[in-house]
This record gives structure tokens, sequence and C-alpha cells, in this order.
């Protein structure tokens, strides 16, 4: 976060758009919105669960905002009803919100992906309620409501959303794939949509006017990719699942007329008071 929160700053202008095409979670474009950082914020993801989640969210009506709420503070953590959500047939885009939650707190590392375990003993010898804090979780949405009118989200391909903002030079990509280009392929198991053509991706984002930020696996393949298309390349240490420190890589791709500023934009009051308002799905 803190290097991204600098990229943005060094940019010439403030920003037209901030956008994350493979969204996920979204922190960084969450907190993009909270800050201010852009004049608007896109996100975009091809998975139906997390989709599900920021269109209740962002484009849902009020009361199914409050539905999800009241199913998150009523919801009973048994194994026979996690299960009755998990394997159920969601139907409404809220019913599927709810199911992508519980999903993101009560399968083992919080994976979405098809066939991920559900928690056993779990982090606090709870099992299933180890990560369930439904308080949070409402409060937290509440929170992300105050930057309703600053996003969008779009359940469509990364690739589509790209080349919508190809030509606009003041737009900020910040490109966070599934990590599957390296060996390790981590992605292969986190996610349903995982099948990224990188070298493609590449290409897509030389092709751009505007600045954009990749994050991958320290893979030779990446940095080949790198290389190739002349973008920089920096690592960051970073704390994974089991706590210990990797290093991931910060590509960054200037924008077509340069780099600018040396300070920041003027430091505007959060909407959101603290980053972990924003993190709903982590
Ligand atoms: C590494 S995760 C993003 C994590 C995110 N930065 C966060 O803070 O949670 C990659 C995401 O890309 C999505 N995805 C994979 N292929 C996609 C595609 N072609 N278009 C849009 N989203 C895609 C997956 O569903 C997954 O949610």
């Amino acid at each position: 976060m803190p290097e991204v929160r600098r990229w943005v700053a060094s940019l010439k202008s403030k920003p037209s758009v901030f956008v994350e095409p493979f969204s996920g979670g979204g922190i960084i474009a969450l907190t993009a919105a909270s800050e201010g950082w852009a004049g608007k914020v896109h996100m975009s993801d091809l998975d139906e669960d997390v989709a599900a989640v920021w269109r209740t969210l962002f484009h849902g009506k009020t009361s199914d905002v409050q539905w999800l709420c009241e199913q998150i503070d009523e919801f009973e953590v048994t194994l026979e009803n996690v299960r009755e959500v998990i394997d159920g047939r969601a139907r409404s885009t809220r019913e599927k919100a709810l199911r992508a939650l519980i999903k993101n707190r009560m399968q083992r590392g919080g994976i979405m992906g098809p066939g991920a375990g559900l928690l056993k003993a779990g982090e606090a010898g709870k099992g299933l309620k180890s990560r369930w804090y439904p308080e949070t979780l409402i409060k937290r949405i509440n929170a992300l409501q105050f930057i309703r009118g600053a996003v969008t989200f779009e359940k469509t391909d990364a690739f589509a959303i790209i080349k919508h903002y190809a030509r606009d030079e003041d737009a900020v990509f910040f490109i966070d794939p599934p990590y599957t280009a390296g060996k390790k392929a981590a992605g292969l198991r986190l996610y349903r949509h995982c099948d990224v053509d990188h070298e493609h991706l590449f290409r897509a984002v030389a092709s751009i006017s505007g600045a954009a930020m990749l994050t991958y696996d320290d893979a030779p393949e990446v940095r080949e990719l790198a290389r190739h298309h002349g973008f920089r390349v920096t690592t960051v240490p970073m704390k994974n699942a089991h706590h210990a420190v990797i290093h991931e890589l910060l590509v960054t791709k200037p924008c077509a007329s340069g780099m600018g500023r040396t300070t920041g934009p003027s430091r505007v009051r959060p909407l959101l008071k603290t980053l972990a308002e924003a993190n709903l799905l982590e």
C-alpha cells in the first residue's frame, strides 16, 4: 500500500480514473476511492461471488445492503448452515454476496476458488467461527457505503477494461493478476478464474497511454516480460499467509508523457477512517 500510494503521488497530475481490472477484494481501489486519489474508481473481476459483493454494495438498493447486514447478523454458524449456504443455489445478487462472504470467512485461507476446504481447528481453535466477526463485517459494509458514489464495479474481463481506458493518458491502472506466470503458480489454487495470458497482458499494458503498476511473484518470466517492454522493476517484502517474508515484484510503466509531481496530492481526509474498514474480502 505505501508503495502504491507513493507511486500515485508521483504522477504528473491527479488521475481521471483509478482502474483495478483484477480487483478481487480490491483493497487498493477502495483505498483510492476513500482517499480521493483519482476522479473516479473502476473495479472489475470475473468471479461471480466477488462480483456479487461489489454489485450489492456499490450498485444495489439500500434495502439489499440492509438485507445483507441482517443476514450476517443473524447467521448461526453451524456446519449444516454453512454447507447449506455454500452448496445452495443462491439466486439473487444479494444471496450470492452472502454466499461469497461466508465462503471467504469459512474456507481455509479465505480461498474462494472451487474445491477449497472449510476451516477445521481454525486460527483460534474455534473452527468455523474463528474468522467470523459479524459486527466487524457489518461495520465495514456500512463504512463502504460512504464511497459508493466514487466506485464503479463491473463483472467483466480485465482486458476489456484496460482497452476501454487505453487512450486516456490520465487513467492509471493497478494490476494484480492471478499469479500463474511463475513456477509456484499459486493463483491456480486460489481463484476460479486464473488463466491469464501474461504476455498478452504486458502487451496490453505497453499499449495504454496512462501509467500502470503490476504486482507479481518474483519469477524470471515476469522479469523478462518487464525487461522486454522497458518497464521498471522493484521488489517489496511482503508477509505471506504463513507469516514468512517473501518478495514480490512491482512492475511500473510510466504514462506516455512521463512523471512529474514529486510531492503527493494534497492529503484529503479519507472517507473511511482506517484501511481495515475496507477489508471486506480478505
Ligand atoms: C490476485 S487476485 C486480486 C487480488 C486483489 N488485488 C485484492 O486486493 O484482493 C486476482 C483476481 O483476478 C480475477 N480474475 C482472473 N482473471 C480475470 C480476468 N480475465 N478478468 C477479470 N478478473 C479476473 C480473479 O477472480 C481474482 O479475484
